[in-house]
């Protein structure tokens, strides 16, 4: 087994998959000998990014909401020949807006994509996955600082790292472990909604420590990392890959020269 094989034959189920950090991290399990199965609501974009790493046979439609169609997922897996060793939740959107102004069914259509589908997902596989397993959630750096504007999103990603930690111990015995990912400023399309993107990006970028917003691929390195069974010891962390920002406060500097 070489380095860039090292998840050779697992059954890797990704939600999210077509876009993004879901796609990015799809792509490099599979660049790892993973057997993926890329998910996502998005079956034209889904089935076009699984194509570029052979993936596209195995991609399955799953709204996460939906706790039917998680059963069929892995009962398709099984069927499949692949057991679930690896399950990365990815799949999220975000709103944002004062709280004064969130409507209540764009309060609930956060909490129902970001924490009702990441906890469908865990318990997917509290009862599905063998010993040995590993289950990363995408939680968020807003979901670790509280950030104006973003009231509901970030009370769904404040929600993750609590379902997050709650699975960890409760799989421990089980032999499955469960973390996630906080992410800062990725480069997906989710920071492109015109309402998302901050108005003025360029000093939100020299406020980052890197002074740079980081790349869907940097995000799914550490997921790989949190998933490989060679990181047997850590369970139930959150892990902040976001250039440094939830470090602490950053005195944006006017006209400093990017670092990169
Ligand atoms: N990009 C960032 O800066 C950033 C920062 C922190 C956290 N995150 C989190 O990372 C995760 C991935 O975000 P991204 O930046 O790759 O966004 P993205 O918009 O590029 O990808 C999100 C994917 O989720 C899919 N999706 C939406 N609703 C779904 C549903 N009901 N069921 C299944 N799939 C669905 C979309 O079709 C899309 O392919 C999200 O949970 C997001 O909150 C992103």
């Amino acid at each position: 087994m070489t380095s860039a094989d090292d998840f050779h034959g697992a059954g890797v189920l990704v939600t999210g998959a077509a876009k993004g950090i879901g796609a990015a991290t799809a792509a490099l399990f599979a660049e790892h000998g993973a057997r993926v199965y890329p998910t996502d609501v998005d079956s034209v974009t889904g089935v076009a990014s699984a194509a570029e790493y052979g993936a596209a046979d195995r991609f399955r439609v799953l709204d996460v909401r939906d706790e039917d169609a998680w059963e069929a997922v892995v009962a398709d897996m099984a069927a499949d020949g692949a057991s679930l060793q690896v399950l990365v939740n990815s799949a999220g959107a975000a709103i944002k807006a004062p709280l004064a102004e969130t409507t209540l069914d764009g309060f609930r259509r956060m909490l129902e994509l970001n924490l009702v589908g990441t906890f469908l997902g865990v318990r997917a596989a509290a009862r599905h996955m063998r010993p040995g397993g590993a289950v990363v959630n995408i939680s968020s750096l807003r979901g670790v600082l509280a950030t104006a504007e973003l009231g509901a999103y970030g009370a769904s990603k404040f929600g993750v790292r609590a379902l997050t930690r709650v699975a960890a111990i409760e799989l421990a015995d089980k032999g499955i472990r469960v973390n996630d990912v906080c992410p800062g400023s990725i480069d997906t399309e989710i920071t492109a909604v015109p309402d998302f993107a901050s108005d003025d990006m360029d000093s939100y970028v020299r406020s980052i420590p890197m002074q740079r917003r980081g790349s869907p691929t940097e995000v799914a390195e550490v997921i790989r990392f949190l998933a490989d069974p060679r990181s047997s010891y850590i369970t139930g962390v959150d892990l902040l890959v976001d250039g440094g920002t939830g470090a602490g406060v950053r005195t944006p500097k006017k006209n400093a020269e990017s670092l990169t």
